[in-house]
Order: C-alpha cells, then sequence, then structure tokens
C-alpha cells in the first residue's frame, strides 16, 4: 500500500512569511481553528508532561519543530508531517541536518524579491539530496516584480526548470485573482481585506469570455495575454522532472490573504514523494522494510541544570513503530527500550502508540542518543548522509573564571554531541578550538554557557580560518604530521583534523599532499 504521509519543509529567505504560510497550512489542515491559537493550545499542552514543563521554561517549543495534520483525499487521509526548520539568517548545521529528514520541500519566495541569500543556500541543500520542491511566489497582494522575470530568475539561478500553475492577475493595487492553469479556474479575491474566502469561478480557458464578469479589462487581458504566454513559454508540469528534482511548479499566491495556501496541500498531496529510501552505505533502506529502522537528525536539550534530559528527534525510515519497542542506536551496541516517545500528531495524542515511515519521533534520553544515529531493531544497518561540515568560523574559548576548566569541558562535550558546535583539540597545546559554520551557533554557545553550565566565557580569534578532515595511509599520516604538528588537531572521534590558516593554505597543501585526501565534511 503506498504510504499517506508526506515529511516535507518550507525553505525561505528570513520575511518571504515561511510563518505566515505554516499557519495558514496548519489552519486549512484542520489542526488548529484560528491562527494564533497555535500558541494558545500550545501552551496548555506543554503543562501535561515534565519534559514540556522544562520547555515552557526555556521558551522554546519542541513541540513546534514537527508540526503534523491530516486531510482527506479521495477517501484516503493524507499525513503532512512539517519540519520547521531554524529561520535565522545564519546556514546552521541543525537547517542542514532538518532537510535530511525530509522528503520534499516548498519553496516560498517573496514577489518583491525573488531569489534571496539564504533560498539560494538552503536550495542547494536540497539539491545535494534531489528533494523535490515546490515553489510559491508570496506577498501577490503587494508590488511584486514582473511573473516572467521571478519565474526566469528561478530558473537560471537555480538551474531549475520552472512550470507556472498558476498566474497572478496583477499584483498589488492591481490585484484581482489567481488564475488557476490546473483547473481552469479563476479565484477572487472577497470583502474589504481583499481575501480569498473560497469564491472560485470555473472557466474554459485563459480566454474565456466570462472573465469579464469578474475581472476589469486590464484583468481580463492578463489572463488572457499573459496567461498564455506562461503557459505555453514555460514547461508543462511533468511529475518525473519534479519528483527528480529538475522542475519545480510554481504558484503565484499570498499566505496572508489565503491565495494559494489549498492549491500548495494538494500539490504536496498529489505530487509530492511518500516516504523515500535512505542512503545506507553503500546501499539504501526502503520505507518497506518490516524492521523499524531510523535516524537522530537533531537533539534538543532543555536548560535545566538539574535534569539534563533531552529530546533526540528520530526519523522514522522503516517498520511500523510501536511503544516500548526496543531499539539499538548505532552508538551504544546495546538496545535501549523507547518507553514515552513523543509523537507530533496534531490532534490530542501527543504520546501516540505506532508511527509510520516518514514519521517523528521525539526520544527522551539522557545524553545517549548523538545527532547522526541510526536506530534499529537489529542493528544491522547505518544511515549516512548526515555530515559534519568544516567550520568557517574557528575560535578559542576563554574561561573569565579559570577554576571552571572542567565545567567548560563537560558543556563543549555536550554541545558538541548535541551538534551546536564542534570541538577541536589542537596537538599542541591545552586550548581547545571551537569549530561552526555559522555566527548564531557562536551566541548559541554563549549563551547555553551561562544559562546552562553557569559558565562565563568569551570567544577570542583563533589563528585558524578552516579545517579539514585527513584521510590516508597511516604513514602517509604520519609524515604530513611530522611537519605540520602545529596545524592539526583531533575532532571529538579522535579523528585528526588539519586546521587551515586560509583556504589558500587548504589548496597548497592538498597540493604537495596528493597521496592525502583534505575532506570539508565527515560522516560518522
Ligand atoms: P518568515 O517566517 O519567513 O520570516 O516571514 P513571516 O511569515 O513572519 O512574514 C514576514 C512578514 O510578511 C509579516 O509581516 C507577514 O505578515 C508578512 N506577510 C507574509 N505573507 C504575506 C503575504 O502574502 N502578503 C503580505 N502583504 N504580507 C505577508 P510583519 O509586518 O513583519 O509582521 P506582522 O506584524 O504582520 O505579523
Amino acid at each position: 500500500m503506498p504510504s499517506n504521509r508526506r515529511t516535507f519543509a518550507i525553505i525561505s529567505h528570513p520575511d518571504a512569511g515561511k510563518t505566515t504560510l505554516t499557519e495558514k497550512l496548519l489552519l486549512q489542515g484542520g489542526a488548529i481553528h484560528m491562527a494564533g491559537e497555535v500558541k494558545a493550545r500550545g501552551a496548555a499542552r506543554r503543562a501535561r508532561s515534565d519534559w514540556m514543563k522544562i520547555e515552557q521554561q526555556r521558551g522554546i517549543s519542541v513541540t513546534s519543530s514537527v508540526m503534523t495534520f491530516e486531510k482527506a483525499y479521495d477517501g484516503e487521509t493524507i499525513t503532512f508531517n512539517l519540519l520547521d526548520t531554524p529561520g535565522h539568517e545564519d546556514f546552521s548545521e541543525d537547517t542542514y541536518r532538518t532537510l535530511t529528514a525530509v522528503d520534499s520541500a516548498i519553496m516560498v519566495l517573496d514577489a518583491a524579491a525573488g531569489i534571496e541569500p539564504q533560498t539560494l543556500k538552503l536550495f542547494e541543500v536540497c539539491r545535494l539530496r534531489s528533494v523535490p520542491i515546490i515553489t510559491l511566489i508570496n506577498k501577490i497582494d503587494r508590488e511584486g516584480r514582473d511573473p516572467f522575470e521571478l519565474l526566469d530568475e528561478i530558473a537560471d539561478k537555480l538551474a531549475l526548470d520552472v512550470s507556472p500553475m498558476s498566474w497572478p492577475v496583477g499584483m498589488g493595487g492591481l490585484f484581482e485573482g489567481v488564475y488557476d492553469f490546473e483547473q481552469d479556474e479563476l479565484y477572487l479575491p472577497e470583502g474589504d481585506d481583499k481575501a480569498f474566502r473560497g469564491k472560485t469561478v470555473k472557466l474554459a480557458g485563459p480566454g474565456d469570455p466570462k472573465l469579464a464578469d469578474h475581472l476589469s479589462a486590464d484583468g481580463v487581458a492578463r489572463v488572457a495575454e499573459e496567461g498564455l504566454l506562461a503557459r505555453e513559454g514555460y514547461a508543462p508540469f511533468d511529475f518525473e522532472a519534479y519528483r527528480n528534482g529538475d522542475l519545480t511548479p510554481v504558484f503565484f499566491g499570498s499566505a496572508l490573504k489565503e491565495f494559494g495556501v489549498e492549491a500548495i496541500i494538494d500539490a504536496i498531496a498529489r505530487h509530492a514523494p511518500p516516504p523515500r529510501p535512505q542512503p545506507a552505505g553503500d546501499g539504501e533502506v526502503s520505507p518497506e522494510r518490516d524492521e523499524v529502522t531510523g535516524f537522530i537528525f537533531k537533539v534538543q536539550a532543555n536548560m535545566d541544570p538539574n535534569h539534563r534530559d533531552r529530546i533526540a528527534f528520530m526519523r522514522q525510515v522503516s517498520g511500523t513503530f510501536r511503544r516500548g519497542m526496543k531499539l539499538t542506536p548505532s552508538g551504544l551496541g546495546k538496545p535501549i527500550a523507547v518507553h514515552s516517545p513523543i509523537l507530533f500528531f496534531a490532534q490530542d495524542r501527543e504520546i501516540a502508540d505506532t508511527a509510520q515511515p516518514g514519521d517523528i519521533i521525539g526520544i527522551p534520553n539522557h545524553g545517549t542518543l548523538r545527532v547522526g544515529d541510526t536506530l534499529s531493531e537489529k542493528d544491522e544497518v547505518r544511515f549516512t548522509g548526515l555530515p559534519n561540515f568544516a567550520p568557517e568560523i574557528l575560535r578559542r574559548v576563554r574561561l573569565k573564571d579559570p577554576t571552571k576548566t572542567k565545567q567548560l569541558r563537560k558543556a563543549l562535550d555536550d554541545l558538541s554531541e548535541e551538534g551546536v558546535i564542534q570541538v577541536f583539540y589542537p596537538e599542541l597545546g591545552a586550548q581547545s578550538i571551537i569549530g561552526v559554520v555559522g555566527q548564531l551557533q557562536l551566541d548559541v554557545l554563549i549563551s547555553r554557557l551561562s544559562a546552562e553550565y553557569k559558565v562565563d566565557a568569551s570567544l577570542e580569534d583563533s589563528p585558524f580560518a578552516t579545517a579539514r578532515w585527513l584521510a590516508g595511509s597511516e604513514e602517509d599520516l604520519r609524515e604530513f604530521e611530522r611537519f605540520n604538528q602545529a596545524n592539526l588537531a583531533r575532532d571529538r572521534d579522535g579523528d585528526l583534523v588539519f586546521m587551515a590558516k586560509s583556504g589558500w593554505d587548504v589548496g597548497y597543501q592538498e597540493e604537495k599532499n596528493p597521496k592525502l585526501t583534505f575532506s570539508a565534511t565527515k560522516e560518522r
């Protein structure tokens, strides 16, 4: 039986409308009844269990990391799992890993801005894994750029085929509605706020004379001329090309005014892939496999220093999970019983009894589970594709109180386990070096050191700009070590890392040492 799960994320540049769209998607899916209720319900719900209380103190919401809603299609209920990607300017490893746990993505663009830097970065991560993408060009109720120009920009900057699925009848002050190419339907605004409230008109095509009953002369011309040009000038929607990540269907809409929201959900339900097989070493694990398997893509700790419990987020890959089931984490070698899994169904059952491939399970633990771990019944598979990235910022941590060395070490260990930072221990000298991909991770580090570990610290420049994991024969590595000790460190797993002063430095050493590989990513 084909799976009814759709596990996806929204990628966008800050301010494009991700939060607004999320809220409207949940509304449409019946997961919440009124915009704004997300929070009220969340707070009421959080009071129910201990870890949720802790989460409340911390002021962050674990539950909002995964949002689930259901909708019926042709007699079948589709379950949507929407994973939240942190919405910061900074690219963080956390975001990357969240994208490894989804099967497809919605890309939200601001119609006035087009492709922005963060959109591009997140898109590239999706492309690495051929994650299929549905595009929403948002905020057409405001002045925006020419729709043709926007389509061309997506095609050029992302090297993707674009297939317009709908067309804006004007934007901003001239906005009169949206024409749906697939259904040949006109979606019309109503009321003073010009929002979509379900008013649609079925038409014979973009040249239908009935358009004049609902649009101004300009609007009619827009649909007839631009609409026709758009429909004929771009690739028609091609399911295979979309699934392969080569084509993106593009919807025009306004999350705020609810134009295009339903079309996006429908597209996810009808076109987006159900749970995909996941890479594991040389092969992959199919969702059809009987055995329960999954991988941890995120770990979130709480702020209560007395209770070091954490929630590990597992993306289920195969099997039917049942509460109380024993799973073996790859890092541990012995099974753990998962008694109180957190399943993120929108209905009132956050502690559910079963889960399917594509679902996310929150597993409370005390530090046994690490990002990148595989969990499985038989301990036979290892999922791959959750790399660490070569840091782009390297810093030394300076303690304000030198008697806190032990606490600092513990904190750095914990936080690197969680994937907040990476720690490198230089071969010469005692001061460890912190590596991150984005500045945000450093801010999180400092605030958590002080809040959770009572360690007051500041960051100092380090002489290094980036790092590369080294691989080669024992002999070649030793030889390299002999001359470069001052630039070598070990990571937490004891693997050898070349600390480079610049990108040029990396290139130079690569050239000089052709037998060694200098790797910018590492998979455990
Ligand atoms: P983000 O999560 O991607 O950062 O964006 P968010 O949804 O928070 O939206 C950013 C701003 O853009 C918000 O306005 C939001 O109301 C507005 N917005 C989102 N979608 C649309 C749309 O389709 N049309 C229009 N006109 N505006 C849209 P804000 O003023 O920053 O916040 P608020 O005070 O309105 O909540």
